[in-house]
């Protein structure tokens, strides 16, 4: 008789602590996008996980963002292959996947912080780019006028 409550005390504790665990592991359904995952994707870091593109070009978007640039951005970045202060845009979007282009320009104290390639252009530059408070819309109206100076249609 001892015995078999011995074995059903350890079924039930059995059935507990796998119930328990159970409950810590995070849902599945749950998309989870690590920080050094999306680094190593070269989406660096910031509130930007995922940006689709649509062809043809979004021309208001393309022509909010040419207003952005030339309020905010053309102090420091030309539109052909020029470093001034900082480098060139010409072929931007074909270095760099959308996301991380989005997370440079909202995200730009971490990305400089976290993201090697966002380092090896502060070592190329030696200036720091300011944050200039861009919104996530802003900066998806730059991303197409960028992608429209590339030569897209
Ligand atoms: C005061 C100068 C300055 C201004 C203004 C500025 N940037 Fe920058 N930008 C830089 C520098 C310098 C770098 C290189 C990274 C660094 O050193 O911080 C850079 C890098 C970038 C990069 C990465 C370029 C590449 O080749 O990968 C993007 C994209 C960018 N800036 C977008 C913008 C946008 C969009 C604006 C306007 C909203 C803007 N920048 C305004 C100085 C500036």
């Amino acid at each position: 008789m001892k015995t078999l409550y011995g074995v059903l005390l350890t079924l039930l504790f059995l059935l507990y602590s796998c119930g328990a665990k159970e409950g810590k592991t995070p849902t599945s359904s749950v998309p989870v996008t690590p920080e050094s995952q999306m680094l190593a994707e070269g989406k660096g870091v910031g509130e930007v996980k995922n940006v689709e593109l649509t062809t043809p070009l979004d021309a208001e978007r393309v022509s909010r963002g040419k207003s952005i640039y030339d309020m905010k951005c053309a102090a420091c970045h030309k539109l052909d292959d020029m470093r001034v202060v900082g480098p060139g845009w010409k072929d931007v979007t074909k270095r760099r996947k959308p996301e991380w282009i989005m997370n440079m320009v909202t995200n730009v104290d971490v990305m400089l912080e976290k993201d090697e390639e966002a380092q090896k252009l502060l070592q190329l530059c030696l200036t720091r780019m300011p944050n200039q408070n861009v919104s996530i819309g802003d900066a998806r109206d730059v991303l197409e006028f960028m992608r429209a100076n590339d030569g897209e249609q």
